[in-house]
């Protein structure tokens, strides 16, 4: 009997044009590297809205910097690499910029926008989860911590008023000092990090019955009032949640960028999205998504995702917004919170050390490629 072969099927297999899909285009745009840097665009989180439709392609860049010749040179080195795509005929790519133009300077406040900007404060990076217990304070602390073997000047603040942690976690509890004359605050030093705290402030376990307004005074003052000198970094460790009373404190104090901490499974129910609304909100640069509790490794070796598995990573590829680095279960890590001695510095080798320190660069990459 004769065997009939499905020509149909055979042919609409090999399609007479090739046409790349939205995901062939983002592929082919890393390998645009973001000028000055060995990082591509896609990993930055800076390609948004890409489409495509019958050779026609129009993608969307989108720039913190105001920096015009960073924009001339992705908008050239994007059309160069997605016409040489197979099927392309015409790339289409927008950039949009801040005002400012080439005046700008990288950090310089926008006049009428914001609060003021701290002196001597170089950036302000809020630290923000969806919910309290998700590893906030362990990340900020670390973080701090890594940059400051990293060479940086950096504060720590600690602006979760209800349940200070970062006392705790970085070993120290005294009461600050006040500076004659201006009568500022002398932040506390642990492990290189400066740091203020409400912790410092309050006596023993009282608990904090503050209205809201009082908080944001504090707070204010806590970047103002504090005599942090030269600083690169100002960690500021929010209060867990992005809701009101959060969103209210990121208009107080003068942000450069946002990170937000999550666990796999927070992410998957959305959580991370509202907190990335939050800080658009407010127009603050998101850095980056970290996920931690990320995956837990038995005795016996075998990988056990406790809280499921990426969640952080395909929440920041949905939103366009970078991936910082995801940070598995170790019991050394709540061990250090306890004893005052974060990871980082009780077990400078140890892979939850090395992990934060990846994570510690990214940030750093997020914080250049923000300014311009
Ligand atoms: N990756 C991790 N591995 C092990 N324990 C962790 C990890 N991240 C956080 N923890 C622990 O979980 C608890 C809650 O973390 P914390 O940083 O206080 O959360 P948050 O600031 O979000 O409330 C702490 O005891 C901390 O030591
Ligand atoms: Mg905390």
């Amino acid at each position: 009997m004769a065997w009939h072969l499905p020509i149909n099927r055979v042919w609409a297999t090999v399609p007479p044009h090739f046409m790349p899909s939205e995901d062939d285009i983002l592929n082919a745009l890393k390998a645009v590297k973001y000028p000055g840097y060995s990082r591509d665009i896609v990993s930055f989180g800076i390609v948004k809205n890409v489409a495509v439709a019958n050779g026609a392609v129009s993608v969307s860049i989108q720039l913190t910097s105001a920096n015009a010749e960073v924009a001339q040179q992705l908008k050239s080195d994007c059309q160069d690499v997605l016409k040489a795509i197979d099927g392309v005929r015409v790339a289409h790519v927008q950039v949009q910029q801040p005002p400012g133009g080439d005046q700008a300077q990288p950090g310089a406040p926008t006049p009428g926008q914001g609060p003021q900007k701290a002196p001597g404060i170089q950036r302000v990076v809020a630290v923000a989860s969806g919910k309290g217990g998700v590893g906030k304070s362990t990340v900020s602390a670390n973080l701090s911590c890594a940059l400051a073997k990293r060479g940086a000047n950096i504060g720590l603040l600690d602006c979760d008023i209800y349940g200070p942690s970062i006392p705790l976690m970085m070993g120290v509890n005294e009461r600050p000092a006040v500076t004659e004359g201006d009568e500022k605050l002398v932040p506390l030093q642990s492990h290189g990090v400066k740091l203020m705290s409400m912790g410092f402030l309050l006596q023993d376990d009282q608990p904090v019955i503050w209205r809201g307004p009082m908080i944001m005074k504090t707070i204010q003052q806590f970047v103002m009032q504090v005599d942090w000198g030269e600083l690169d970094y100002l960690l500021v460790d929010l209060p867990p949640g992005t809701g009101d009373a959060q969103l209210s404190l990121c208009q107080t104090v003068p942000l450069d960028g946002g990170v937000i901490v999550t666990t796999p499974q927070e992410a998957s129910l959305g959580v991370v999205r509202k907190g990335i609304e939050m800080f658009r909100k407010v127009n603050v640069p998101i850095l980056g998504i970290v996920e931690n509790m990320s995956y837990f490794t038995a005795p016996g070796g075998e990988r056990v995702e406790i809280f499921g598995h990426g969640g952080g990573q395909d929440e920041a590829a949905r939103q366009g917004v970078p991936f910082l680095g995801e940070m598995p279960l170790f019991t050394e890590i709540r061990k250090g919170g306890d004893d005052g001695m974060p990871v980082v510095v009780s077990q400078p080798d140890s892979l939850p050390a090395e992990v934060f320190h990846q994570i510690a660069v990214q940030l750093q990459d997020q914080l250049v490629v923000s300014a311009g």
